[in-house]
């Protein structure tokens, strides 16, 4: 545990009754809440001193509406109010540092301890913006300075870290999807605090990770200083599983590392990997749509990688980033786990990065291979690489009759877009194997008309897991058993939500 860093529940309920349940649900998880007073209906020094007696410790805010704050309060009541908290011993107030309030407030913070806040909702200013913001806040001697932006950018976070490593006396942290690495990893650069939601229904920022996540999926409360960052850098990480497979087994195995989602779009990649390297993050997986596109930017490719013309990890040697792939190890043991391939027919559907490593593994077997894709050239052409057969998507209920095995390599049918099949459901019958690697939603449109035809089916979750697994051993050096860790990982992925 790290002495100097807490998590705070804000308590953003409108009545009295709703934010003293609210107080003690919290108290399970932390032993510090933020009584957000802009969100109650009538909040006067008499309710504030009921919720306080409520309170282990206390944080007392007062919000305005150009700060974040819910219900507009007037000055004089704000002075009202966070005065109540000072007479009342609260542990802390937080007051904007533009509070016309703030020049009296301050000399009367004596046992209650001064956090002076700026947010910006628009964006993340440069550091040297930042900097003399804080400066600013940090003459006027509050204890805490507390500096908020908007994250439009995962890099935007990358700003704040440097912050955090200038100052001591700092919370600091981004907002929005694009923030929420900032909040997990602010006990590793120094923040004091960082903010998580009692419930997702019930955060008080864009982009608050409610507290169940932050300590049993991130466990937070244990990131310190030393702690490694690995994270899977896709645009849309925020919808992978994979943080409910590693960050469980890291626990399991008592590792100091923590495992993130790494939001990147196309155009951020190549800054991503400038910071990641520069804040020495340990490893990555890599996802849609950088497995291709990544390549370029690393030091080195391992053979398979190379080979197989794609990559979905990233390991980091002291600033040198190694390229290596682990989907055809988890496509092969998913398939070998439920058929065997042994002079089988096998349609692949697909083109992409993915597709590259399946049929990687399989040309060293005995079966016969079709690929199909919405880009036929491209089909075309990855086919010819490996001397298999391409076919026209016009053909595919012919092709789908002619093969025993039907291997769902692109991302139709992924979140959002549950109800989408690469194929209609004619042409499944008994005796067919479905497999589909899109593992969000698991039960796909694909995998649900397989089992209704009565197929055989493998869903996503297969490859997902045997690859995890070999990305784990990559990662951390430790030798485990595929099975065990199988059996572990299928049990974290029926328990996550
Ligand atoms: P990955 O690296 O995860 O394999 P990718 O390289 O972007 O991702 O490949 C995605 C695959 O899904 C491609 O085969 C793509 O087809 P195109 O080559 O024609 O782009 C396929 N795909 C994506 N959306 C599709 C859709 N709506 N219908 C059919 N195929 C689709």
């Amino acid at each position: 545990m790290n002495p100097d860093f807490t998590i705070c529940i804000p308590i953003v309920a409108a009545t009295l009754e709703e934010a003293i349940r609210d107080i003690e649900k919290a108290r399970t998880y932390t032993d510090l809440v933020e009584l957000r007073l802009d969100h109650f209906d009538n909040i006067n020094p008499g309710k504030l001193q009921t919720l306080l007696a409520h309170c282990k410790r206390a944080i007392v805010t007062c919000r305005s509406p150009q700060q974040g704050g819910k219900i507009a309060i007037s000055d004089e009541k704000q002075f009202q109010l966070l005065t109540a908290a000072i007479d009342l011993k609260a542990a802390y107030i937080d007051i904007e540092y533009n509070s016309k309030n703030l020049p009296a407030l301050l000399p009367r913070c004596k046992k209650t301890r001064a956090i002076v806040s700026y947010h910006n909702f628009e964006q993340t200013p440069s550091l040297n913006e930042l900097q003399t913001i804080y400066k600013t806040i940090d003459s006027q001697r509050p204890q805490l300075v507390k500096i908020v932006t908007r994250a439009n950018s995962i890099n935007d976070c990358f700003t704040i870290f440097e912050l955090l490593r200038w100052k001591k006396n700092l919370v600091a942290f981004c907002m929005g999807l694009n923030g929420e690495i900032s909040r997990i990893l602010a006990p590793k650069y120094g923040s004091r605090l960082t903010f998580a939601g009692l419930t997702d229904d019930k955060t008080s920022a864009p982009g608050q990770i409610d507290i169940h996540q932050m300590q049993t999926v991130y466990r937070v409360p244990k990131i310190n200083a030393d702690t490694k960052c690995i994270g899977v850098i896709g645009e849309y990480a925020e919808h992978s599983r994979s943080k409910y497979l590693h960050n469980p087994l890291f626990e399991l195995h008592k590792l100091n590392y923590v495992f993130l989602p790494f939001r990147v779009a196309a155009s951020e990649l190549a800054e991503f990997l400038q910071n990641f390297r520069k804040f020495d993050f340990w490893g990555a997986a890599v996802t849609i749509p950088h497995k291709i596109a990544i390549m370029p930017y690393l030091d080195d490719i391992d053979e398979t990688a190379h080979s197989i013309g794609a990559v979905n990890t990233v390991l980091n040697f002291n600033g040198q980033l190694m390229g290596c792939n682990t989907d055809r190890t988890g496509a092969m043991h998913a398939l070998k786990q439920h058929c065997n391939l042994d002079g089988t027919r096998i349609l692949v559907l697909g083109a992409g990065g993915a597709t590259r490593a399946i049929l990687y593994g399989l040309k060293n077997e005995d079966v016969r291979v079709t690929v199909v894709n919405r880009t036929e050239a491209k089909a075309r052409e990855l086919a010819g690489e490996y001397a298999f057969d391409w076919g026209n998507s016009a053909d595919l209920a012919r092709l789908i009759r002619e093969h025993d095995i039907i291997i769902n390599t692109t991302s139709v049918g992924m979140h959002p877009f549950v109800d989408d099949s690469p194929i209609g459901a004619s042409g499944l019958e008994p005796g067919k194997v479905v497999m589909d690697i899109v593992y969000n939603p698991m039960q796909t449109r694909l995998i649900r008309d397989a089992e209704t035809a009565g197929c055989h089916t493998i869903t996503g979750e297969n490859m997902l897991i045997y690859q995890a697994i070999q990305q784990y051993i990559l990662w951390t050096g430790r030798e485990v058993d595929f099975h065990e860790m199988g059996d572990f990982f299928y049990a974290q992925a029926k328990y996550s939500p």
